[in-house]
Parts: structure tokens; C-alpha cells; sequence
């Protein structure tokens, strides 16, 4: 709990593994006519600004009315009208009550352990997690905030999970499939073994996005999103979101953003509506892109192994066919010769970019040893199957044949 009302605005949020957060009004509307039509009518708009697209407010400051008559949105630190209605929209996309949206999915992380977690508390997590997750992880929290985090030593084993949770563990903490390597993990599984301790359990599900995975319909209390990747899906906006119970979203809001600021701004929510109109579109496409290219790959004779749920041998194959409607944009695949083979072939493409983020519409390329996972001791990458010639390949929404043709170019010369 928080200890001095003076400051906090909202009452702490207080887990009840016996509630679930599930949002029910808007999942009775399919998930294609949510990404169009969740939290904004055009005739419910201000009819001065009437309008069939949700309008852009970009003001920081709402005017009071009256002395005493607050008005809401206040400030642009909490919400504006159009993060509002990106807010309710990201909502009804994950099945959720509530969401607050936050300057990039880093910063969504970092509010919400900020708010839940105090010095001496703990959370569960494994080495399956974004770089930067596992830089707050180990440097931000544990020696700046006093949170210790544990990292599970068997991710596919429910028991090695339920292990790591004791009196002291304020979240449990996965993300499925992982980025870089494409581990699933099992989100049912794992719930039920944190929801018999009392603990909640947070999904980042960046990588398949709510058009692939629904964790809350698999036992999942909060949700963790970065807008930066398939959410937008052109790498025009940086920007992430925290669904979960309203209680939740509004203690991070209230007694985190709004006093460290770090949100999303009008006109980026509002590229965002739009780009999530087509998200389940693009993710089919990615996905069939994904997984044409994963299969050639496979059988390259110059390619040591390929990480991507959607092949046959990926080691939670059964899992991801359960718990994702199909494998998403994003695989790795290892290259002979070690690092230096892996900058060969990534300074071979041409077509192909080599640059940081995923999820975007170009295919774009990534050597995460050096780049994402570099603060990882070399013991932890190899236990999180980081090898050292392993590309990180976003596929993007470009003909495959064409990508193929650059891939086997690069790998043959
Ligand atoms: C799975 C996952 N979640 C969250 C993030 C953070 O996103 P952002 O770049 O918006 O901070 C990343 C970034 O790579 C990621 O891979």
C-alpha cells in the first residue's frame, strides 16, 4: 500500500486472483469491428467538431468550467481525448477493462513495476524477455528501487515457475513468443500456478499482438503492449500501453504518470487508431510471409537453425498452435561462423534493412548479441539461446518471393 495519502490520488490496486478483469460489453463485437469502431462513435463527438474519424486534440490543458468544477481530461499527463479513445480501443483489442498508454513499451514496463513493486518485494520473470526488460531487470530495479528479480531456470515447466514465487513476489512477468528467440510460453499454465499464490500474472504480448494471442482469455491480469511494433506497424510511433483491471490502470495513472509524465501524445495515439484498423490484416500477412521464409530457411544448407512457432520442430510447437492463431512476423535463425558470419550476411541484403525495432511493413534485420542482448552475461545468452551468429528477421508485408531471393543471395555469397 502506499504509505503517505498526501501524494497518492488513487487508492493502490489490490490483486483478487478471484476477479477477472474481463471486459465483456465490447468482446460481443469481433475483433476487426473493435479495431474500427471501440471508444468513439463519430455521432457522440462534440458537435462542433462532429466527426467520422476520432479527431486529434492536440492541447495539454482542458479549461475549467467553474472554481471548483475539475474538468476531465485535465492535463496532458494523465489523458487527452484522443489517447482516451486509443486507451479504449487497446481495451476492447485485448479483452481488458481498462489501459493507460505510456511514452514507448519500455516506459509501460517501467511505470507498472514502479507502482506495484517496493523495495524488498520480488518478481518472477525468466531470461526470455526484451533487452531492455532485462536492463530494468537487472540494473534499473534491483539497484536503484531494491526489487529483486528471479529468473526461472526451466520457462517450460509450470512447477519451475510456481517454485521462484514466494511471500515477497508482487508479478509474475512473461513475454510469449519471446524476442529474439521465439520461446512460448505456456500463459495458462503459468497463471494458475501464480493465481494459487495470490499473485498476478503480466503478459507482454508485443510480439503476437491481441489479432494472434488473447492472454486474458487465457488467464493473464495484466497486459503489456508496445504500440512501437506490429501496433503500428511502420516504425512511425514510439509508444506502449498497460491493460488490466480499471483499479490497476488508474493507479498507474494517477499515482505513477502523472506525476513522472512519459505518456503517449495526441497525434501519436492518433496515427495509431489508424494503423490499428488494419492489424489483424497485416498480421496475417506478416505471418504467412513468416512463416514461407522460415520454412526456406529450414532447409538452407547454409543456416544452422531457425527459431519461428509456426515450424514443425519448434520446441513448443503444440503450445503455440493452443495459444496463438498463427506464428507471427517475427523469427531468428542462426548463420554459420559465429558473429562474424552473421555481419557477413547482414551486410549482404539489399533489400533487407538492418536496423533496431520489429513489426514494421519492411523487412527489417537485427544481430541481437550485439545490439538488444549485449548487457547479457555470454552463460545467459546461451541459456536464452542467443547464439552469437543469431539474426533477428522481422518480416514485413513485402512480396516473399522477392525476400527470399535476398535472403539466398546473402547466405549463398
Ligand atoms: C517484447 C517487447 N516488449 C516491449 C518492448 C519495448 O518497446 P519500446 O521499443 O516501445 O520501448 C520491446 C522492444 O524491443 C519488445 O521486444
Amino acid at each position: 500500500m502506499h504509505d503517505d495519502d498526501r501524494f497518492f490520488m488513487r487508492d493502490a490496486w489490490v490483486f483478487d486472483p478471484e476477479v477477472r478483469p474481463i471486459s465483456i460489453p465490447d468482446l460481443n463485437l469481433g475483433f476487426d469491428t473493435r479495431a474500427l469502431h471501440a471508444g468513439f462513435h463519430p455521432l457522440e463527438s462534440v458537435e462542433d467538431f462532429r466527426s467520422f474519424v476520432p479527431p486529434i486534440v492536440q492541447s495539454v490543458t482542458y479549461p475549467y468550467v467553474s472554481f471548483d468544477e475539475i474538468p476531465y481530461p485535465v492535463y496532458g499527463r494523465t489523458q487527452t481525448p484522443t489517447t482516451a479513445v486509443l486507451e479504449r480501443r487497446l481495451a476492447a483489442l485485448e479483452g481488458g477493462q481498462a489501459c493507460v498508454t505510456a511514452a514507448s513499451g519500455s516506459q509501460a514496463l517501467f511505470h507498472l513495476l514502479f507502482t506495484l513493486a517496493r523495495p524488498g518485494d520480488n518478481v518472477v520473470t525468466s531470461l526470455n524477455v526484451y533487452g531492455e526488460g532485462y536492463k530494468q531487470a537487472t540494473a534499473i530495479f534491483p539497484e536503484r528501487c531494491g526489487v529483486d528479480f528471479r529468473f526461472v531456470e526451466e520457462p517450460a515447466i509450470a512447477a519451475s515457475w510456481d517454485a521462484a514465487i514466494d511471500d515477497a513476489t508482487v508479478l509474475v512477468w512473461l513475454e510469449t513468443p519471446s524476442n529474439p528467440c521465439l520461446f512460448v510460453t505456456d500463459i495458462a499454465a503459468v497463471a494458475a500456478v501464480a493465481h494459487a499464490k495470490g499473485v498476478p500474472l503480466v503478459v507482454d504480448n508485443t510480439t503476437a499482438t491481441p489479432a494472434l494471442q488473447k492472454p486474458m482469455e487465457l488467464g493473464a491480469d495484466i497486459i503489456l503492449l508496445s504500440i512501437t511494433k506490429f501496433l503500428c506497424g511502420n516504425a512511425t510511433v514510439l509508444g506502449g500501453a498497460i491493460v488490466g483491471p480499471e483499479p490497476l490502470v488508474e493507479d498507474v495513472r494517477w499515482n505513477t504518470t502523472e506525476f513522472v509524465g512519459a505518456v503517449l501524445p495526441p497525434f501519436e495515439a492518433w496515427l495509431t487508431l489508424h494503423f490499428l484498423e488494419t492489424l489483424s490484416l497485416r498480421m496475417a500477412r506478416h505471418s504467412a510471409n513468416a512463416q514461407t521464409i522460415a520454412e526456406f530457411l529450414v532447409d538452407h544448407p547454409r543456416v544452422e537453425h531457425v527459431n519461428y512457432p509456426g515450424l514443425p520442430d519448434h520446441p513448443q510447437r503444440d503450445l503455440a498452435q493452443r495459444q496463438m492463431s498463427a506464428g507471427g512476423g517475427m523469427l531468428s535463425f542462426v548463420a554459420p561462423g559465429g558473429m562474424e558470419g552473421a555481419a557477413q550476411v547482414i551486410d549482404r541484403f539489399e533489400l533487407i534493412t538492418h536496423a533496431v525495432t520489429f513489426g514494421t511493413s519492411r523487412t527489417i534485420c537485427m544481430h541481437p548479441p550485439t545490439i538488444t542482448h549485449e548487457h547479457m552475461t555470454p552463460d545467459e545468452r546461451a541459456k536464452a539461446g542467443i547464439a552469437d551468429g543469431l539474426i533477428r528477421l522481422s518480416v514485413g508485408l513485402e512480396d516473399v518471393d522477392d525476400l527470399i531471393r535476398d535472403l539466398d543471395g546473402a547466405l549463398e555469397r
